[in-house]
């Protein structure tokens, strides 16, 4: 039996990144939980003392929501970089922050393809928002997060986010 090729007219169209997410009510919900656990996480908890986890949700769905193709969705956050250098933040907090989010995805359930997706563009904002930002403070948490290799992100570029 003969399968019309993906890319034909005929082929179903593909559900988009941001579908496969649950849209926008979807990526609230893993962030909701995903922050429900940072700020009570003995390793970076501390940091988020007197943060609004309510404005932190809404931010953060906005520029995943805009990554996985949604741009009718504006980002009304401040800029990454001017955000988070005050908080002077280290290479293993922010490994700590990559295995809380892959853990809350994984809890809900987030499909493989959106889950990489989503991780390899925080990684590609790790210059923006730690302090060293090689690789030497890497904790062992860094290898059991997943990473996508050579993963396109289509229409977002990390100096959006400033
Ligand atoms: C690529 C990874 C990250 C992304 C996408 C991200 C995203 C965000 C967003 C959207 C905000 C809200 C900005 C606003 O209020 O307008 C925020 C705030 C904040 N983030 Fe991150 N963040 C990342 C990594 C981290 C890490 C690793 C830490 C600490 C371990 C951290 C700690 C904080 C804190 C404490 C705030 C509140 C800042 C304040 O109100 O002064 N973030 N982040």
């Amino acid at each position: 039996m003969t399968h019309p090729r993906d890319d034909s007219p005929n082929a179903p169209p593909q559900a988009s990144l941001f579908d496969l997410a649950g849209g926008f009510d979807g990526i609230e919900r893993v962030l909701a939980d995903f922050y429900s656990q940072v700020f009570i996480d003995s390793m970076i908890g501390f940091m988020f003392a007197g943060a609004d986890p309510q404005r932190l949700v809404r931010t953060e769905a906005e520029l995943t929501a805009r990554l996985f193709g949604a741009s009718h969705i504006p980002y009304t956050g401040r800029p990454i970089g001017a955000t988070h250098r005050p908080h002077r933040i280290f290479g293993g907090q922010f490994e700590r922050r990559m295995m809380l989010l892959s853990q809350a995805m994984t809890r809900h359930g987030v499909p493989e393809v959106v889950k990489l997706a989503w991780l390899e563009h925080n990684r590609s904002m790790r210059k923006q928002v730690t302090v060293d930002a090689g690789a030497e403070c890497d904790g062992p948490e860094a290898a059991s997060v997943p990473r996508a290799a050579g993963l396109p992100i289509e229409g977002w570029s990390p100096e959006e986010a400033g």
